[in-house]
């Protein structure tokens, strides 16, 4: 009885405090925005990708990815999470699509699997009912008014690449890019206006070949102690592979298909803002030095025809170089950045006696460009914490990388393609507190606000997309780290709607984004 009791008054207590939280949220100190403030013609979409959803990993005559692979070898992944299943999208995308067009954006942001399509890369044919089944996607979203954004690759290859060849680390795999490209114009192009080649190529090298988290697993010391790697040379040459392979897949593009087809290539990268630790020029040059390393690595070549002046400066010979030819073929093989962007951190530099001494061995490092990053100053955090340990609640920062990429890329138009939110674990936290997610709307429109801010500094950024549709596969961190907008119950793969789904599809359908008008009492009583 007791119980019972208890829990009512739980119950009645979270919604009254609900309740105050949306009438203080509401009337918050930051500005109302409104949808129409952004451009004519903006994309508001959800952003997945093929791993983290589809499931299906063996399913009408898919081939394995080096992700099916590493997945399950135990002890990679959280619980030993896999892919296997995931979200089950490719059985239930019809339901996704309808979640999506209830929601009322006009563009979704996924990626296809290139061994669903091609199971062994160059080796082998293509495999129709892959084809068959990305058709199926992009048909049903554009009976719903939704823009496909196609992104090529997303972390998953084709393990058969990374056994013949070694995957991204060997010259040959330009050549398997590009036909994968080629089957992908040549089945999708006419209906796919907006196209972007590679997912964060900065962020799976550093992942796959400095840390040796993702797949397969290389590093050396002091990033790490794996069986293969070398953490100084191999995030260069796969980086060099991915940019050439990336820049050939858009000059097939241009010459054979853009005039016909009329869609524009992109590249997706992952873009942290950085701030100085301390109040100092060496942190200062150290946080204009991560921008370098870590953004300008990948645009740099793209837009300019080479590796940014800070990175040479250090590595020297140890960066790649680019032959005349490759010169020209890179520079210019962009029609719009695409940028991820969920947080900023602190830089200290390590590259002065005196600032060095602080530093970890791998901070001390050139091939970080002696910087290392944290989230916090004197025990403080940046910004609010969330799941993620160096992803940092910073609104700011999101002003103030578009500002940067602006200055440094003129004329470029920009895509947001991914920013999102998981809230830091709480234990025994229970389905209620997963759905009432008011953290991430605050996000959601805190970061939008700023991306208004920089827009009307002159920014030309045409959309954004919220990480993600619903909950998935989280990488190293397997289904535990939730970035949806709807819940998705594991047992059953039913997609619960959060809060946060009310809030944007109100954003997006009566242009606002204060909550009093989006969300009565009723919903929140609806939702616990
Ligand atoms: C990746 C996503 C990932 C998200 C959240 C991005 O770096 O592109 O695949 O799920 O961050 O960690």
């Amino acid at each position: 009885m007791m119980k019972v009791l208890d829990t009512k008054l739980c119950l009645v207590l979270s919604v009254l405090c609900s309740v105050h939280f949306l009438v203080q949220f509401s009337h918050g100190g930051e500005d109302t925005i409104h949808r129409s403030q952004f451009p004519e013609g903006f994309l508001f979409g959800t952003s997945t990708s093929s791993y983290q959803i589809e499931g299906a990993y063996l399913e009408d005559g898919k081939g394995l990815t080096n992700w099916d692979v590493f997945s399950h070898t135990p002890g990679k992944i959280k619980h030993n999470d896999n892919g296997d299943i995931a979200d089950d999208h490719y059985h239930r995308y019809l339901e996704d699509i309808e979640l999506m067009s209830s929601l009322g954006v006009n563009a979704y942001r996924f990626s296809i699997s290139w061994a669903r399509i091609l199971p062994r890369g160059i080796y082998g044919g293509i495999n129709a009912k892959g084809i068959m089944f990305y058709n199926k996607i992009i048909d049903n979203l554009l009976l719903r008014g939704i823009e496909p954004f196609v992104t090529m690759h997303h972390h998953d290859l084709p393990q058969e690449l990374e056994e013949r060849y070694g995957g991204w680390l060997s010259p040959l795999i330009k050549r398997d890019f590009v036909h994968f490209a080629k089957i992908c114009f040549e089945s999708f192009g006419d209906r796919v206006k907006y196209w972007t080649t590679i997912n964060e190529p900065n962020l799976f090298t550093e992942m796959a070949y400095v840390r040796g988290t993702y797949p397969p697993g290389h590093c050396s010391p002091p990033f790490g102690n794996c069986s293969v790697g070398n953490s100084d040379a191999e995030p260069l040459i796969a980086m060099h592979n991915a940019l050439l392979s990336h820049a050939m897949a858009v000059h097939l593009y241009r010459n054979h298909f853009q005039a016909k087809q009329g869609g524009t290539v992109g590249i997706i990268a992952n873009t942290f803002m950085y701030e100085p630790l301390r109040d100092e020029e060496c942190d200062r040059l150290a946080a204009d030095r991560a921008l370098a390393f870590i953004i300008a690595w990948v645009f740099d070549p793209l837009v300019f025809g080479d590796y940014p002046i800070e990175m040479r400066n250090i590595l020297g010979s140890r960066l790649p170089r680019f032959s005349s030819n490759e010169k020209s073929l890179i520079k210019g093989s962009l029609d719009f950045i695409g940028m991820n962007h969920y947080s900023t951190l602190y830089v200290k530099d390590c590259s002065c006696s005196a600032c060095s001494s602080a530093c970890s061995p791998a901070g001390d490092h050139a091939i970080r460009g002696f910087l290392e990053t944290t989230g916090f100053r004197d025990g403080i955090p940046i910004g609010d914490l969330t799941g993620m340990p160096r992803f940092f609640v910073v609104p700011r920062g999101m002003e103030k990388i578009v500002d940067y990429m602006k200055t440094r890329y003129p004329n470029m138009p920009l895509f947001i393609t991914e920013n999102g939110y998981s809230a830091p674990p709480k234990q025994d936290a229970a389905l209620h507190d997963f759905l009432q997610d008011f953290d991430r709307m605050k996000f959601h429109k805190a970061y939008l606000a700023a991306l208004l801010r920089a827009i009307r500094k002159g920014a030309d950024v045409r959309g954004y997309f919220i990480w993600s549709l619903m909950d998935n596969f989280e990488w190293v961190d397997g289904y535990g780290t939730r970035f949806g907008l709807y819940y998705v119950k594991r047992q059953t793969l039913e997609r619960i709607p959060k809060i946060s789904v009310k809030w944007f599809s109100s954003f997006l359908n009566f242009s606002t984004l204060t909550l009093e008008n989006d969300l009565s009492k009723q919903d929140l009583k609806e939702q616990i």
